[in-house]
């Protein structure tokens, strides 16, 4: 199977409202111009506008994000607690990968099920299948997003994404060997590098685009769960900017700014609303068909105060799903 990006990713939050002002507020990011599903209304006429009115906020609560071309990237929906990932969206070509990726993985065993055009609407795409990881993630993969252009950050950000997708997820699984089978036997995704940290401990870190990474597998526990989510900036500016907002509100910073060994990156990591960390970064490496994968074993060239393998294992537990 060919992923061509981490396309979308849905999350699930007692109050997304919450998430919109964390999201425009702290990170930089715009209230999606029309939520998916709902009608743009007719081009010529400027008063028939999509319903929600660039609020961001659908009927039913939800709030979509928007960081560029995209109409959408970051989806929050109302559940009872914080139900951290709700859905994962990786990018295929178009219908006939989309339909063949669905006969690989009920080859492989795996369930899997084209959805109908009205559930691709709901996510503003053209074709949309369902399938689940091994950690019972929900996967979608999907093909022909809405591009709506105009993105313009109310902080003046700029976010590395387009064709390399929303950024890197990191999942915590509590069993790496049949994940790793789903991610790069069935959904070809490559190994950019690992490193390990105790007995059946490790990070693994997977590409299916230049991104040195998309998707990351660690186990630091028998649980399943996300760790961060990791959106890139095309500035230096922007990420210590963003640090500066983060200080002034008084958000959790749970590793301070440091420059990573494996994907090169500078960031920091702070607490989101919804109890998994969420890390800024740039200037990540890019990797090519030259790349090979390696073992690593320091976690960083400099900083990242705060990153230690039982912090990640105490921020895991709080979100073991
Ligand atoms: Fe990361």
């Amino acid at each position: 199977m060919d992923i061509k990006a981490l396309g979308y990713v849905g999350f699930g939050a007692p109050d997304p409202q919450q998430w919109l002002k964390y999201g425009t507020e702290i990170i930089g990011a715009m209230p999606a111009r029309a939520v998916p599903g709902e009608s743009w209304g007719i081009p010529m006429d400027p008063t028939s506008g999509p319903a929600s009115g660039g609020s961001g906020v659908a009927e039913d609560g939800s709030v979509y994000l928007k960081f560029d071309d995209r109409q959408w990237r970051v989806g929050i929906h109302p559940s009872e607690d914080n139900a951290g990932i709700m859905y994962i969206g990786l990018e295929v070509d178009g219908v006939v990968e989309l339909e063949a990726a669905v006969a690989e993985l009920k080859a492989a065993g795996y369930e899997a099920e084209l959805g109908t055009e009205e559930q691709a609407r709901n996510r503003a795409v053209t074709g949309i299948a369902y399938t689940r990881d091994p950690a019972g993630n929900s996967i979608e993969l999907f093909y022909g997003a809405c591009e709506d252009f105009k993105f313009r950050s109310p902080l003046d950000m700029s976010f590395k994404m387009g064709d390399m997708g929303v950024g890197h997820i990191n999942l915590i699984v509590s069993e790496l060997q049949p994940n790793k089978d789903f991610y790069i036997r069935v959904l070809g995704f490559k190994l950019s590098d690992y490193i390990g940290f105790g007995p059946d401990m490790s990070a693994n870190f997977y590409h299916c685009n230049r991104r040195h990474h998309s998707i990351g597998l660690m186990r630091v526990g028998p649980f399943n769960g996300v760790h961060h989510l990791m959106l890139e900036c095309n500035a230096i500016d922007d990420v210590l900017k963003c640090y500066e907002r983060v200080l002034d509100a008084g958000i959790n910073v749970t590793s301070t700014l440091g420059r990573h060994v494996n994907d090169n990156m500078l960031s920091f990591y702070m607490s989101s609303p919804f109890g998994f960390e969420v890390e800024i970064g740039f200037d990540g490496y890019e990797v090519d068909d030259n790349w090979r994968p390696r073992e690593f074993c320091e976690g960083d060239l400099w900083g990242h105060r705060g990153l230690t393998a039982e912090a990640i294992t105490e921020s895991a537990e709080k979100i073991r799903q």
